[in-house]
């Protein structure tokens, strides 16, 4: 019993000292390491099966080795490769490279222990699919548009956002209908209308940019009162539109329009971010951001759990009252026990003297 309540008391005790020890350590650390300079580059953002890698230039003196997350990377493990060199004067550079990335390589890179600094790689895995009409640019890679399949010796007339496609060396037109890019840059995004002699119809396609930095997280936890905060992290050129949705249902439907407020996210797009606030008990569901980009669409949802402030308090209290509960009973019991104790060193030490 009395193990028992000495061991959770030690845990509470250590806890309190495991927690203060932390942030001071965080505090100290922070100051000291001011003065070091790392300097990161690299992707952020791939998509998974894509590559990836992350340099760093850090003093000579300053370079350890490759930690991810906190755990030494090991090069030719995990698909990690890794390259050195000289810097300039005194400094080292070091790259990391991934060339299939996985989810698993998404998290902190650091080159060195002298800094708080740290390269994040995100990989985006609800990989967005293009459409045969919308296409998805990729900036360096090749971009092929074909007006007509069965067509094999056309001259096929292009329009780019109105203007006529010339042939240039970096545009190739070919005869059975094809407009090819080897290298497409952000300037063939666009519209593009394809005519050939005997069709009416023109064939449209639309070449745009839809990046979806980040999934909405498969959960989120939000108390009674508080507010809750999602943010659809896509970009798009042309802006692309989200729309948010409760449990399948236009989010205007069921929050109230004077505790909802929809903004734009850091990429400027329009209603991307939410914010209802105060949350409410019946609030919670699945939220998902709707994204439309001609004929993309693509979702991420959250599943929304709203917590009562005494639900997150009842655990703690639990704990409390425990802790008095056993503290009260050791208490009665020891000086029950020491009573007859306390009697007899008395008598003892009376007897020395
Ligand atoms: C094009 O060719 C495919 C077979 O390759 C055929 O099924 C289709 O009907 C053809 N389309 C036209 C418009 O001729
Ligand atoms: C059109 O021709 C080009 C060059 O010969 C070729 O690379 C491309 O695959 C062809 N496209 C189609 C749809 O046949
Ligand atoms: C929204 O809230 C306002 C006051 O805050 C209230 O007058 C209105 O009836 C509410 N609308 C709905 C649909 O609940
Ligand atoms: C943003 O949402 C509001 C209503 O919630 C809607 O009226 C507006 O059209 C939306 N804006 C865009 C650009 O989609
Ligand atoms: C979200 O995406 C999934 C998978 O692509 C699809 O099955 C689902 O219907 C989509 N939901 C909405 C609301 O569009």
């Amino acid at each position: 019993m009395k193990i028992f309540t000495s061991f959770i008391l030690f845990g509470i005790i250590g806890t309190c000292f495991g927690a203060g020890g932390a942030v001071s350590g965080q505090g100290g650390s922070g100051g000291r390491l001011e003065e070091k300079h790392v300097t990161y580059t690299g992707n952020h953002f791939v998509a998974e099966g894509g590559k990836f890698s992350v340099t760093c230039i850090v003093d000579i003196n300053d370079f350890h080795h490759w930690t991810f997350n906190n755990k030494p990377v090991v090069p030719g493990e995990a698909g990690y490769t890794m390259i050195e060199g000289p810097g300039r004067q005194g400094y080292i550079m070091s790259r990391l490279t991934v060339v299939r990335a996985h989810p698993f390589h998404a998290g902190e890179y650091k080159c060195t222990t002298q800094s708080n600094e740290a390269h994040s790689v995100f990989v985006i895995s609800g990989s967005l699919t293009e459409t045969e009409e919308t296409r998805l640019l990729a900036e360096g890679r090749p971009l092929m548009l074909t007006c007509d399949y069965n067509t094999t010796n056309t001259d096929t007339v292009w329009i780019k956002d109105g203007d006529e496609v010339v042939e240039s060396n970096r545009i190739k037109l070919f005869k059975n209908s094809t407009l090819y890019i080897p290298a497409a840059t952000k300037q063939d995004l666009g519209e593009y209308h394809c005519s050939l002699p005997d069709e009416q119809e023109p064939k449209v396609f639309n070449v745009v940019e839809l990046i979806l930095h980040k999934l909405l997280p498969k959960s989120t936890t939000v108390l009674e009162n508080d507010k809750l905060s999602l943010t659809c992290l896509v970009q798009g050129d042309p802006l692309p539109t989200v729309q948010w949705l409760k449990n399948g249902e236009p989010i205007e439907k069921s929050i109230n329009s004077s505790r909802l407020v929809l903004s734009e996210n850091e990429y400027h797009v329009p209603n991307a971010s939410l914010l209802i606030k105060p949350l409410m008990k019946n609030d919670d569901g699945d939220y998902i951001c709707l994204i439309t980009q001609f004929a993309i669409q693509h979702n991420t949802t959250t599943d929304v759990r709203v917590k009562d402030i005494y639900a997150a308090l009842w655990p703690f209290l639990g704990i409390v009252a425990e802790v008095v509960l056993l503290c009260t009973i050791i208490f009665i019991y020891e000086r029950r026990r020491i009573k007859p104790n306390f009697d007899e060193s008395d008598s003892e030490q009376t007897n020395e003297q």
